[in-house]
């Protein structure tokens, strides 16, 4: 398999969304939040372009992954990037459970990650980066 990082970019003006589909866990929030700008039949299936650069940056937030990302030409956009958040909990139906907030997370070797924004942990038991969910859920049609 190859290792090569692929990273699509979409421009709008001064913000570029960067996707990398093979992090993506097809939580399809980013479809839900902003259906204008994210169309999964459509080529291409990200136009940003029909959002302003707070609704991008609102939605790109909240996907659980990172698979989306953005990039800024002006600094005063990235401000508010790290910010920390009230935690929030949300089971996603056929899928992983998302935890929005600032995290401390200690993996079984003792090693603590932090994470921001939203995380995705795996319900399914078929992740093979757990505790995070990477997509496989999809794969073996998990119900739940
Ligand atoms: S993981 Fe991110 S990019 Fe992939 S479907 Fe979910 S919100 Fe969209
Ligand atoms: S819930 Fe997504 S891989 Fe298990």
């Amino acid at each position: 398999m190859s290792e090569n990082r692929i990273i699509k970019k979409y421009k709008n003006g001064e913000l570029t969304v960067l996707w990398e589909p093979k992090k993506c866990i097809h939580a399809a929030i980013c479809v839900e939040t902003l259906p204008k700008v994210y169309d999964p039949n459509a080529k291409p299936w990200i136009k940003p372009e029909n959002a302003s650069i707070q609704e991008l940056k609102a939605q790109i937030d909240k996907c659980p992954s990172s698979a989306l990302t953005y990039e800024v030409e002006n600094l005063e956009l990235n401000e508010n990037k790290n910010i920390s958040m009230k935690t929030k909990v949300d089971v996603m139906e056929n899928g992983p459970l998302l935890v929005q907030g600032t995290l401390h997370i200690k993996n079984i070797n003792g090693e603590v990650e932090i994470k921001n924004k939203t995380t995705a942990f795996c319900r399914c038991g078929a992740s093979v980066n757990k505790p995070y969910c990477d997509g496989a859920h999809k794969k073996i049609d998990f119900v739940g």
